[in-house]
C-alpha cells in the first residue's frame, strides 16, 4: 500500500491534503476579530515590524506589488500610498474571509483605485512570469503546506532585480528570551483567544505553528536553493520576528 504523505499543522501530524483546510478553519474563525488581536498579542509592536518591511521594501510611485497572504491588508494599505496612482497592489490571499475583512478595510480607510484582490494559494500564483517589482508574504509563509512551491512560484512572479521580503516569526536569539516567549505562547495566547474570539485552539495553533517554521539560517537557505540571490535576513524584538530578504537576478 503506498505510503499517505504526511505534514504538520502545528504539533499535530496531519495528511499533506488536509493541512490547507485546517489553515483555513483557522482564518474563516478568526477573521473577524484578527486585527483586535494582533494588536492585543503583539501590544501593537505588529505595526513596527510592518513598518520596518516597508522601508526594507524600497518601494517608489509606480511600483507593482503583490502582498501574499496579505489578509486585513496592513502592508496593502501602506504600498498603496506609497506606489501611487501608477502604481499598483495586488492583495493575494487563499481565504475569503480575511480577503474580505481586508477588503471593507481597506475601502473604510479610502483606499481604492490602485489595488486588486485576488482569491489566490501562495503555491501557485495566478500571475504572469516578471509581474512585481516587490514581493511580500508577512506572517504567511508558516502557513502554507510546501514552502519550497511557494517560493518558486514568488520567484517566478518577481520582476528581473526584484526583491522577495519574507517577515515571520522566527527563534529567539537567547534562551532566556525563548523561555519567557514559550510562557506567553503556550499560557496567555490561548487565554486571550479565548476571551477575546471564544476559540483558544486557533491560538494554541498560532504559537505551535510559530515552533515549527524554519529558523531564520533555514529559511535563508530555503530561498537560495529555490533562487534568490543575496538573501539576507534581519532579526527584530530579540529574533521573536525576523524580515528576510532576497532578490530576483
Ligand atoms: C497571520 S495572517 C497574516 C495576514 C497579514 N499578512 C498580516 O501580516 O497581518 C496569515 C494569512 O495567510 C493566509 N494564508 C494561509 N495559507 C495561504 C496560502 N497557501 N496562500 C495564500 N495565503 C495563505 C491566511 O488566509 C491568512 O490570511
Amino acid at each position: 500500500m503506498a505510503e499517505e504523505k504526511q505534514t504538520h499543522f502545528g504539533y499535530e501530524q496531519v495528511k499533506v491534503e488536509e493541512k490547507a483546510g485546517r489553515v483555513a478553519g483557522v482564518f474563516h474563525s478568526v477573521a473577524a476579530k484578527y486585527d483586535l488581536m494582533n494588536d492585543l498579542m503583539s501590544g501593537g509592536i505588529h505595526r513596527l515590524w510592518k513598518r520596518f518591511t516597508i522601508e526594507a521594501s524600497a518601494v517608489r510611485p509606480g511600483h507593482s506589488v503583490l502582498d501574499i497572504a496579505g489578509g486585513t491588508g496592513d502592508l496593502t494599505a501602506k504600498f498603496s500610498r506609497l506606489v501611487g496612482e501608477n502604481g499598483n497592489v495586488v492583495l493575494a490571499d487563499i481565504n475569503d474571509s480575511m480577503l474580505k475583512v481586508g477588503r471593507d478595510k481597506l475601502l473604510d480607510h479610502g483606499i481604492a483605485g490602485n489595488v486588486q484582490y485576488s482569491l489566490a494559494d501562495a503555491q501557485h500564483l495566478p500571475f504572469a512570469d516578471n509581474s512585481f517589482d516587490i514581493v511580500t508574504i508577512a506572517f504567511g509563509l508558516r502557513n502554507v503546506t510546501d514552502k519550497d512551491l511557494a517560493l518558486r512560484s514568488m520567484l517566478r512572479v518577481l520582476k528581473p532585480g526584484g526583491r522577495l521580503l519574507i517577515l515571520e516569526f522566527s527563534k529567539p536569539e537567547t534562551a532566556a528570551l525563548e523561555k519567557i516567549y514559550d510562557q506567553y505562547s503556550f499560557k496567555l495566547l490561548p487565554f486571550m483567544g479565548k476571551l477575546v474570539t471564544n476559540d483558544a485552539d486557533s491560538y494554541r495553533y498560532l504559537a505551535e505553528s510559530i515552533r515549527m517554521h524554519p529558523d531564520q539560517q533555514t529559511l535563508k537557505g530555503m530561498m537560495e536553493e529555490a533562487g534568490f540571490e543575496n538573501c539576507s535576513f534581519h532579526n527584530m524584538t530579540g529574533g521573536i520576528v525576523a524580515l528576510h530578504k532576497g532578490f530576483k537576478a
